[in-house]
């Protein structure tokens, strides 16, 4: 039996006040969309997903189009936004007559695998609705229970006073028999205070109608969280954060601070790792073992892979936007580690240094001050302070290619295409245009001349 997914993501997200559609604005680097998405993914079983659009639908289904996902998508248009249960309603002709549904507010997006089999399977031939129970249930529905069995679902626009104190809410998540589902949905009403069809009023009339209605209590309050607004995205945010850095303390990483730690992406993180405050990590970040991140350091960016090796120390205030950095490197602090790049083993690149789509070789520094741009530079070469590689005359880019255990003096321009060979120096202050061959000793300046007896300025009068 394939289990079907109805995910809701028609709603205008008014409250967001963004022109971008609620269920796509990112949390934690990804579409609220992306991560229930991404979690049915995971889920061992065979489903299928109807996704039910309204606000900007062409921008929500490119992106769920977009997803690499083992199953299919069923784009369902809602026209108007007659409610949650009008929602729901759109997709009841693309449902087979057994098997379950599990509705999914897009909304809501950090629910759990283990929490959606869980409901699945409580569901049983009737319905399981997921609640929790949290300290200030504004704006939430309550749940009404009577005998301790849940026999309503009360939004707060339509509540009393004293259903109002009712901590108990609906988190919007529910797995329903799709007979059941079929029987009941189209029997919704309209009269409450917003006029919608309220997909909450379906534990009412499962009630009325004598059919069971299970609830399954979360785990974690943060996979109930919803996102109506920027402060309760902030709010989740942190949230997901903090179980994030947790989840690493638990395997070994030194997090300094866990209310000071981001991950935009994925992290795999070996052995005796310390991350300080501060750091951003996006994308796909791989770190080795024994590597050392201190403060205020952007590791990654979004769609790209970063690898860490073993041993890297990376400096405060470090920017590694991708690629490769192989063991015991020492990155910054203030350094700038742009794509396409690769470090070897042991290379230094030092401070206010910007290396793009670059190759260095294993023992060489680049230690001040200085721009490496599509070049290759050789192992044990030394890189003087200041030095420029001249990569682009305005129209196209060329390579620098700089030998092993060459040395390039500071403040030197080497204005490619151009070859520095083999255990060649430059001498400080030049600007090479032509190929300095293996060992050779290239000046490329103004001679110095000292001159005596010379007309000194003076004071205009
Ligand atoms: C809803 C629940 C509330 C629950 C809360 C949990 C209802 C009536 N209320 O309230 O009990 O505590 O979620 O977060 O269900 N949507 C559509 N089409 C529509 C209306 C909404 O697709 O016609 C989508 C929205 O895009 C959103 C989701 O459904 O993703 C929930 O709608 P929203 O308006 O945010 O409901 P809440 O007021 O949060
Ligand atoms: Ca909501």
């Amino acid at each position: 039996m394939i289990t079907q997914f109805i995910l809701l993501a028609a709603g205008a997200g008014t409250r967001m006040r963004s022109n971008m559609p609620k269920v796509l604005q990112p949390l934690a680097g990804k579409p609220l969309l992306g991560h229930l998405l991404h979690t049915i993914n995971n889920l061992p079983f065979e489903k299928s997903c109807h996704l039910i659009t309204g606000h900007q639908s062409e921008r929500v289904e490119a992106y769920a189009n977009d997803q690499a996902l083992s199953f299919s998508v069923n784009p369902i248009y809602q026209a108007e936004q007659l409610g949650t249960g009008h929602a729901v309603q759109q997709a009841l002709p693309s449902l087979p007559d057994e098997g379950v549904s599990v509705i999914l507010y897009a909304d809501v997006p950090l629910v759990s695998a283990k929490t959606l089999s869980r409901l699945i399977e409580d569901a049983k031939d009737s319905l399981c609705l997921l609640t929790q129970v949290i300290e200030n249930p504004t704006g939430y529905g309550r749940i009404i229970r009577e005998k301790g069995h849940a026999v309503g679902i009360i939004e707060e626009k339509d509540a009393t006073d004293d259903q109002r104190m009712i901590r108990e809410v609906n988190t919007g998540m529910m797995a329903v028999n799709n007979a059941v589902l079929k029987s009941l949905l189209p029997k919704l009403q309209n009269n409450n205070q917003q006029q919608e069809y309220y997909l909450t009023d379906l534990i009412a009339l499962a009630h009325r109608e004598a059919l069971p209605v299970y609830t399954l209590d979360v785990d974690n309050p943060m996979e109930a969280q919803g996102v109506n607004d920027k402060r309760q995205l902030a709010s989740l945010e942190r949230a997901y954060q903090l179980n994030f850095a947790n989840q690493l303390l638990m395997q070994g990483v030194t997090v300094i601070d866990p209310e000071r730690f981001d991950c935009r992406g994925t992290m795999t993180v070996g052995r005796d790792v310390s991350i300080d405050v501060n750091c951003i990590f996006e994308g796909e970040v791989a770190i080795g073992e024994g590597v050392s991140i201190a403060s205020h350091c952007v590791i990654g960016s979004s769609n790209h892979k970063t690898v860490i090796g073993d041993g890297v120390e990376i400096k405060p205030y470090s920017i590694i936007e991708s690629g490769v950095i192989e063991a015991n490197c020492v990155i910054g602090p203030f350094a700038r580690i742009r794509p396409n790049t690769h470090l070897h083993e042991k290379v230094k690149v030092g401070n206010f240094v910007e290396v793009k789509k670059s190759e260095i070789h294993a023992g060489a520094k680049v230690n001040h001050l200085t721009y490496i741009g599509d070049a290759t530079i050789g192992s044990n070469a030394n890189i003087g302070a200041g030095t420029i590689t001249c990569n682009y005359d305005g129209v196209n880019k060329s390579k620098t290619v700089i030998g092993d255990n060459a040395f390039i003096g500071s403040n030197s321009s080497l204005v490619a295409p151009v070859e520095v060979k083999s255990g060649a120096v430059v001498g400080a202050g030049s600007t090479i245009t032509r190929n300095v061959e293996d060992d050779q000793l290239a000046i490329a300046r103004g001679k110095q001349r000292n001159i005596d007896n010379w007309p000194k300025p003076s004071k205009k009068s």
